[in-house]
Order: C-alpha cells, then structure tokens, then sequence
C-alpha cells in the first residue's frame, strides 16, 4: 500500500493561484522556490516581472552554456574523453570515439552511464554482447570489463558515479511498469559475436580507480565468459522506450521524467510528449530556485522549446542560486499553445553538491548565454 501524508491545506497570501503551475493570476510569471529537488518544501510566488530578467551579473555565478560539436577530437580510450563538470561523485563528459577502443576499460571508481548521442556500434563486456545505437543509455556496472567497436564515429555522454550504483527510481503510485516497463531493458548475450571475438592474442584492460589508469596485459581476451547468472548486470535503455508520465492539466516537475538515481545525483530524460491541454495549465517550465541541486541539460535531439542558438549537443549548466526559467520565445508562446508538442528529447544531470566546470577548449562556452533572457518586454505582450 502506498504511504499517506498528513492532510495540510496550503498557505495562500495575497494575489495567488490556488493550484501551483495552473491558473495564474493576469500578468505574473510563477516562480517555485523549493528543497530537495521538487520533493521536498516548496512555495511558488506571483512576479511582476519574469525572475530571470536580469539586466546584468556581476560575480562568479553565471548561467552557462557548452557547445559540445565543439569538441572534436576522438579518444580510443574512454578515460581520456573531455571532462565537461564534475564534483566529488560524479564526472560528465563528452567522449568521441572513431572505430573500436584500443583496449578494454574498466572502472574502479563507480558506476559508469554511457548515453549514446551520434553513432551506432558494437559492444562487448564480461557478460556478452549487445548492439547500441543513439538514444541508447548502456549502464555498466563498477568493475566491468568492456569496449566498443564503433560503426564510425560515436559520440558519446560519458557519466560516471564515483563510489556509486544506478538505481532505478521508485515509481510511487504509478507502479512499477510505468514510464517504461522493465522487460525493455536490454541485456548483452553470449552470442556468435561475442565468441568470435574469444582467443589468443595481446589484450590490455584500462582500470581507473581513484583517477588514475593502470594497464593490465593478457595472453588472451579476458572477455572470455561461457555462461553467467546473476542479477548484477549492464542494461540497455533507449529513450524512445519511455513512456512519459504526463497530466493534460498540470505540467509536471522535473522530478517526473526522473530515469536513473545514483549517490547524490539524478539523470533524467526529457522525451517527446503533448502539451498540457488545460487552457489554464503551464506548457513551459516553470521560473524556479531549486537551490539544493545544480542542472545540467543535454540537448539530444528535437527543438527543445524555441531556444535560439542551442541545439543538439549543446548543455546548459544552471548552478544553485540562480533562477532559472524559460527564455523569452518560449514564454511567449505557451497561451493557447494546446495543440502544440514538447518535441525536444534531452538528458538532464541533477546534482546534490556544487559542479566545477572544467578547462575546455576555445570556443566551447557561449559566454553570451548570460543575456540570452533578455527580451521578455519585447516578447510577453
Ligand atoms: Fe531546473
């Protein structure tokens, strides 16, 4: 039986709606300000203004935004891609490979989710094989023995969970084959394939523990497995196996759309799905201060809500502090916009503890992103 709660009507001053993201009052811009990451105590208030519509920031925190194609050169190794940001349990970054991995990787550290952006190709571990392709998530559990042989080139979203596990979310009142059902989640077999590439010959294996790579050397393939049991395993999920969760009437956190939940962060998944048809109800994201958790947005695929100048293989990162919302294009065409589509398909990294951005190389940053709210007077009508 699900859990109840406490019946605690809400507090309502002044000029508000009764039903947050619904039904705002004529000429204000909602903003949530919320704990734990839409899970915990949250407030919205009514604006006069749109929250996001700075004239300026003057200091270290700043919205920003990565173009990610910008990142060019391919790495045979997965323990050299390009970190982009990173903090004490997690690392993410872009990681381009061109053909097969020199060698077999494995990781000491953690957890490791791969989430195939471009590319398709063949990939071979201690339990199998299995074939990915983009849109693909592939979770590898900590100590796996893997690698891939592209079909080209592959680019590839690297997240590692530093002294943790993938999980998947508890799925409430929804039950447990919503969103997608556990039977889509593949897994690799021990094939033709994976036999042809058993034998003799020189193999190394990659092992990063604590950052640090050491090479161990075979006389043969060590992926060499005959059979295996277990529930211990890596598993396949493409985004187009998920199922939104969705409501015609309320446009719904985030935290929905949640698909992997590690030690202190959340990956979720943001996939094509229809508007909200409620004329009264939100279609774009709500203004918000989610201030425990730093955001990191990937942009897959699709037209993710109007956004001038980013697109697929772009990231945003928005730090705690900051109120962030939807750009100006956005906001301007929600009303009425019931027949429309959120068509954009992207992942989005939650992060418990602050993210440091890493070196990148020249131009990769749009240091222009700070301005790009401006326009609202313009737009709002
Ligand atoms: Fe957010």
């Amino acid at each position: 039986m699900s859990k109840g709660k406490t019946i605690a009507p809400t507090h309502v001053e002044g000029r508000s709606s009764r039903q947050a993201h619904a039904d705002l009052p004529a000429g204000t811009y909602e903003r949530e300000l919320g704990r734990e990451g839409f899970f915990g105590p949250a407030s919205q208030m009514y604006h006069s203004h749109p929250p996001t519509a700075w004239s300026a920031i003057d200091g270290p925190l700043l919205p920003r935004a990565f173009d990610a194609n910008k990142i060019g050169a391919a790495h045979a190794s997965p323990w050299d891609a390009q970190r982009i940001l990173s903090n004490a349990h997690v690392n993410f970054s872009l990681w381009r490979l061109d053909g097969a991995m020199a060698d077999l990787a494995r990781s000491g550290d953690g957890d490791v989710l791969l989430f195939i952006h471009e590319g398709a190709g063949e990939l071979y571990c201690d339990y199998g094989h299995l074939s990915i392709r983009d849109g693909d998530y592939v979770v590898l559990p900590r100590g796996t023995m893997w690698r891939i042989e592209a079909a080209g080139k592959m680019s590839v979203l690297l997240i590692e969970a530093l002294d943790s596990a993938y999980q998947l979310p508890e799925r409430g009142l929804v039950g447990a084959h919503a969103q997608f059902d556990p039977a889509v989640l593949d897994i690799p077999t021990i094939d033709d394939a994976f036999r042809a590439q058993q034998g003799d010959g020189d193999w190394r294996v990659a092992v990063k523990r604590r950052g640090e790579v050491s090479m161990v050397s075979y006389g043969f393939n060590p992926l060499d497995a005959v059979g295996w049991h277990g529930y211990l395993m890596p598993v396949r999920l493409n985004w187009r196996d998920i199922r939104p969760l969705m409501s015609p009437r309320y446009h719904l956190p985030p935290s929905a759309h949640t698909t992997f939940i590690a030690g202190r962060f959340v990956i979720c998944t943001f996939v094509p799905k229809p508007m909200e048809s409620d004329p009264g109800a939100l279609r774009v994201p709500f203004f918000h201060n989610n201030d425990d958790y730093d955001e990191v947005l990937f942009y897959h695929g699709g037209n993710y809500f109007g956004r001038d100048h980013i697109g697929p293989g772009w990231l945003t990162f928005h730090p705690a502090g900051l109120t962030h919302g939807p750009h100006p294009k956005a906001l301007a065409a929600d009303p009425g916009n019931v027949d429309g589509k959120h068509d954009g398909i992207a992942v989005m990294l939650d992060t418990r503890d602050a993210l440091d951005v890493a070196p990148l190389p020249d131009g990769v940053e749009w240091l222009d992103y700070v301005n790009s709210w401006k326009g609202y007077l313009e737009t709002d009508g």
